[in-house]
């Protein structure tokens, strides 16, 4: 039984560095172009009526890369959303983050307070920026908030379910903050051939269905988008049960046993 649309999309968006190596220039050549690609992407996500999607922009790890790296990096994150704001609230696109954004500099953390400003009251999609964020990360600190109650005498360690943990996570933070829910994502794209999660969204990951493209971030184009929709909307998503139980009819009861 196939599946339709999926209403989270998150996309690890990699291979910036080799599609500019590959032409003999410098990493940075390739992260521009990547920019470039991100923009069309979300116009065309939002185009479709996709209810999310969730951008992996600069992982925790990231940080690690070479001083001269990063700083173009953050300087394009200011410039992109310093331009692509008022594109944001003509198509309706509510813009937020994930991850540790204190430790962006303070011009770049000013660009993102504000694009989350300036799209506060758009209704359509959700387009989250995965920035200066890692899922190990984000668990420790939903797990420090829950000790930090059990301290103070508000819960029970026994009382602890996923409910409470997901909702100390950064993206039960927006429900909090913001009344926004973040759904699990339905699938996960990852460009550049590599198979693996990088950190990204360990938690929320949990049944999503993984998609390796092996073209490179600043190839990846509307086109590739569909590819992925085609293979996801053949997808049986069983979440541990039987087919036989997944193919039943959703209002049918479950047969007694
Ligand atoms: C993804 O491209 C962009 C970021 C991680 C910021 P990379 O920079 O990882 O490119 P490759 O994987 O080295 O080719
Ligand atoms: C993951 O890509 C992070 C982003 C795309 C922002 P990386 O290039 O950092 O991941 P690894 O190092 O190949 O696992
Ligand atoms: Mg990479």
């Amino acid at each position: 039984m196939g599946t339709s649309n999926p209403a989270h999309v998150a996309i690890i968006m990699d291979g910036n560095g080799r599609w500019a190596e590959l032409r003999g220039k410098n990493r940075t050549f390739g992260h521009l172009r990547g920019a470039r690609v991100a923009r069309e992407i979300i116009e065309s996500c939002s185009r479709r009526g996709l209810k999310q999607l969730t951008l992996y922009t600069f992982s925790t790890e990231n940080w690690l890369r070479p001083l001269e790296e990063v700083s173009f990096l953050m300087a394009l994150l200011s410039r992109h959303l310093k331009r692509e704001r008022a594109n944001l609230v003509k198509n309706g696109i509510r813009f937020q983050t994930i991850g540790d954004i204190d430790r962006l500099p303070a011009s770049v953390r000013a660009e993102v307070d504000e694009t989350i400003r300036a799209t506060e009251h758009c209704t359509g999609m959700l387009l989250t920026f995965a920035l200066s964020y890692g899922g190990r990360q984000d668990i420790v600190g939903a797990a420090k908030a829950l000790a930090r109650k059990a301290e103070l005498g508000l819960l029970r360690a026994d009382d602890i379910n996923e409910e409470m943990l997901s909702s100390e996570l950064q993206t039960g933070r927006m429900a909090r903050e913001y009344g926004l829910s973040f759904s699990d994502p339905d699938l996960i794209v990852r460009t550049s051939g590599e198979s693996r999660l990088s950190n990204f969204l360990l938690w929320q990951s949990a049944y999503s269905e993984l998609y390796i493209d092996s073209v490179l971030w600043p190839d990846y184009d509307d086109s590739h988008l569909q590819k992925a929709f085609d293979w996801y909307s053949q997808r049986e998503r069983r979440f541990g049960k039987t087919s036989a139980q997944v193919e039943r009819h959703p209002h049918q009861p479950e047969p007694s046993i």
